[in-house]
């Protein structure tokens, strides 16, 4: 009679499918709740909302090898300051108009999309935008209708999307927002528009 192992018995692989399945739950629970936190706006990597106050740059890290962007001083959006909340509901509607026009059929977003066109992870920083005192209003203009306008000379145009002046303010919001993302330098070897006119009203600091 073939003798039977412990380790080659039936019950042992139940036992064993039964203890890895649990396992990897418990892996799966904790790093859902860990990225939950790491991806959640006010968190080391994600400045919260009201980033968009601030002027944001994206300069190189010694240490880190690669940009980071990096939070200055006080420079509202359209010239308003705004609270935690209405900054997060204005960056929430730019998000959804992003989504609602399905930008990354074209864009990349955060690593995801087209690269049709593009990559507008950075895009708040591309100085193809002239100078920092007409960006917004040009970035809204260009959002509005950009079939008349050559942009970054890649040579294709952007559609009219019909979006509404009020959905092209929020999702510049959206846009200033991201830049503001610590995405470990990606995308690399980003040359950024030219801000240092700008008062000097406090001490930039490095993105926490
Ligand atoms: C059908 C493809 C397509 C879609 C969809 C599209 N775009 Fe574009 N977009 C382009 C192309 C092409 C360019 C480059 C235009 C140029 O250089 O003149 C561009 C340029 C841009 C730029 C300038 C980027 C930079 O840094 O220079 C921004 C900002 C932008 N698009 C935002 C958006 C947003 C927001 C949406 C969704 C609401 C969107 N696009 C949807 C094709 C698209």
């Amino acid at each position: 009679m073939a003798q039977t192992y412990w380790w080659s018995s039936e019950s042992f692989w139940k036992k064993m499918a039964v203890w890895i399945t649990a396992g990897a739950a418990v892996a799966l629970i904790f790093l859902t709740f860990d990225t939950v936190a790491t991806i959640t706006a006010g968190s080391k990597r994600v400045p919260p909302y009201s980033v968009i106050n601030h002027r944001i740059d994206y300069v190189f890290d010694e240490k880190r090898n690669h940009q980071v962007p990096v939070i200055g001083p006080e420079e509202p959006l359209f010239g308003k300051v705004l609270s935690e909340e209405e900054a997060k509901d204005l960056v929430t509607k730019g998000k959804l108009n992003v989504q609602a026009k399905n930008c990354m059929n074209c864009h990349t977003l955060l690593g995801n999309g087209a690269y049709y066109a593009p990559d507008l992870t950075k895009s708040w920083l591309d100085p193809a935008w002239g100078s920092k005192e007409v960006r917004e209003q040009s970035m809204v203009e260009f959002l509005m209708d950009p079939s008349d306008k050559l942009h970054n000379a890649v040579g294709r145009r952007m559609p009219r999307l019909g979006i509404t002046e009020e959905e092209a303010k929020a999702t510049v919001a959206f846009l200033k927002w991201m830049s503001a993302i610590d995405t470990n330098g990606f995308p690399a070897n980003f040359t950024t528009i030219d801000q240092s006119d700008a008062p000097a009203a406090a001490e930039p600091q490095a993105a926490q």
